[in-house]
């Protein structure tokens, strides 16, 4: 049965995980699907994980169509987020545009990163029938402003900013909400004020959901392992048995742990 935002609601409700990976192509999206993941993100990390740039900055509302598209055709029944690019919804009118190229290319929900400005937008794509998931934290398409892919909300201003954020995006109609880089304690209580379902990456264990970025999560990615990163790839585990343990690891609640934390 294909996923809906129904049934990720009526997974929260039921109290269980939902698990949520990247992916880019049709592949890995057949084998993702497959392994049990709810949703799929078509991240704009693809301009890092897959262009080989230094940020998601340079990507565009095209790239993410022709990999949402691609995705759509290998999927096998999971939801498809797909990001909206950086500057893609800088106004109402390009927003609505950048997101109507995603969901005619296959996405069943979009992302877009940022926190009150953003609520006229969300609202206006709920009315238009486009379901939207607001990125807060650490997003990175603002990585140049923050100087550094950092923990957010580690002061009483920006703590109160994030939880304002999420309460004015949640009432502006979010379907979803993902927090990126945030104090565990902080996010613990956020998820007692909002209702909407919560996904998770390096935000601690109390969210609905997590996710990951499928290379990162399989120890392929170059470079540092960020510390909410677990390497699912061990002891000669397939690629579909290491999603598969992911999946296993976030419902049973052993994914993310202390040591994937920020405090
Ligand atoms: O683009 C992406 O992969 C993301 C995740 C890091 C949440 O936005």
């Amino acid at each position: 049965m294909a996923v809906t935002l129904s049934t990720i609601n009526k997974i929260k409700s039921q109290g269980e995980k939902f698990t949520c990976l990247t992916t880019y192509d049709a592949t890995f999206a057949n084998l993702v699907s497959r392994a049990g993941v709810e949703i799929i993100l078509v991240g704009d990390s693809l301009g890092m994980v897959l262009q080989g740039r230094e940020s998601t900055v340079p990507v565009s509302v095209e790239e993410m169509a022709y990999h949402t598209a691609c995705v759509r055709r290998g999927n096998q029944g999971a939801l498809i987020m797909s990001d909206l690019p950086f500057m893609s919804y800088a106004t109402e009118a390009q927003g609505l545009e950048s997101a109507a190229a995603l969901m005619r290319a296959g996405a069943h929900i979009v992302k877009l990163e940022g926190g009150q400005w953003l609520c006229p937008l969300v609202k206006k794509l709920a009315d238009g029938g486009i379901p939207a998931c607001v990125h807060l934290g650490l997003t990175p398409q603002s990585v140049n402003k923050f100087g550094g892919y950092k923990v957010q909300g580690r002061d009483a201003a920006t703590r109160q900013q994030l939880i304002d954020d999420s309460l004015a995006a949640e009432a502006a109609g979010a379907a979803i909400l993902l927090y990126e880089c945030i104090p565990s304690d902080l996010m613990s209580e956020i998820m007692k004020k909002v209702h909407a379902p919560v996904i998770g990456i390096g935000a601690g264990g109390s969210t609905d959901g997590q996710v990951l970025v499928l290379h990162d999560m399989l120890g392929i990615t170059p470079g540092k392992t960020a510390k909410f990163v677990r390497n699912f790839m061990v002891g000669g585990v397939s690629i579909a048995g290491a999603v598969e343990a992911y999946v296993k690891a976030v419902k049973d609640g052993s994914f993310p742990s202390t040591e994937h934390e920020f405090e």
